[in-house]
C-alpha cells in the first residue's frame, strides 16, 4: 500500500529527462489516475490530449518556452470545457479549472508513482496550442504535463513549503 504522505512529499517538477520509452500500461495507470479524479458533481467536463507521434510533439513544443519537455515521448494537455462543468449557484463561479488540476495533480503523483518524472506546464501559449489542435479551444486548457525518466534531483524550490502555521487558522 502506497503511503500517500511520502508520495506527497517525494513528488517534485522534473525539469531534465532521459527520454526514454513509456509503456502503454504506464500511459493507461496515469490516465486512470486522472480519470480517478474528482470533479464538482461528478460532471468530469475535462479532456486530456496525449502527443505522441514526434510529429505532434514538435509542434506542441513550438507553443511554449519549456524546452526541457522535448525529450518526453509522451506529453499530455489537459483541459476543462467550461460549458460542462459545474458552475456554484450563489456566484455563477465555474469549476472546470479547479477539475482540471485536480485531474493533473492526480496524473502527476501517478506519473511519479511509477518511477517516473513531470512538471506541470502552465506556461505556454492556448492559442498557440488550438492552431495544431483546434478543438482546445473550446475548452479552458490548464496544463501540459510531459513523461519522461527523471534526470535531475529535486529543484531547492521543491523543499521551501510554507508552514502549517503560516497556511492555517484554526477557528
Ligand atoms: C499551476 C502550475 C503551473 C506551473 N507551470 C510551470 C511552468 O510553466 N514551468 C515550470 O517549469 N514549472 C511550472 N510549475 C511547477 C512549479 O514551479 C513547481 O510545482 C513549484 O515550484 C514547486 O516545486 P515542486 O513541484 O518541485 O515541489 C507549475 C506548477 C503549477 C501548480
Amino acid at each position: 500500500m502506497t503511503d500517500f504522505l511520502q508520495l506527497a512529499h517525494d513528488r517534485y517538477s522534473v525539469r531534465g529527462f532521459d527520454g526514454c520509452d513509456i509503456p502503454e500500461e504506464d500511459i493507461n495507470k496515469i490516465i486512470e489516475a486522472g480519470i480517478a479524479a474528482p470533479t464538482g458533481v461528478n460532471f468530469q467536463p475535462i479532456k486530456i490530449w496525449e502527443f505522441r507521434s514526434p510529429e505532434m510533439r514538435e509542434k506542441l513544443l513550438a507553443c511554449t518556452k519549456m524546452k526541457f519537455i522535448e525529450p518526453a515521448k509522451v506529453i499530455f494537455a489537459v483541459g476543462s470545457d467550461p460549458t460542462k462543468a459545474w458552475k456554484r449557484p450563489f456566484d455563477e463561479k465555474n469549476f472546470g479549472d479547479v477539475d482540471a488540476a485536480i485531474v493533473i495533480t492526480h496524473m502527476m503523483l501517478e506519473i511519479h508513482e511509477l518511477g517516473y518524472g513531470s512538471t506541470w506546464i502552465g506556461h505556454f501559449d492556448p492559442a498557440a496550442l488550438a492552431e495544431i489542435v483546434p478543438e482546445t479551444a473550446d475548452y479552458s486548457m490548464i496544463g501540459l504535463l510531459p513523461v519522461s525518466g527523471r534526470a535531475m534531483e529535486p529543484s531547492e524550490r521543491h523543499a521551501k513549503r510554507k508552514s502549517p502555521e503560516e497556511l492555517v487558522t484554526v477557528l
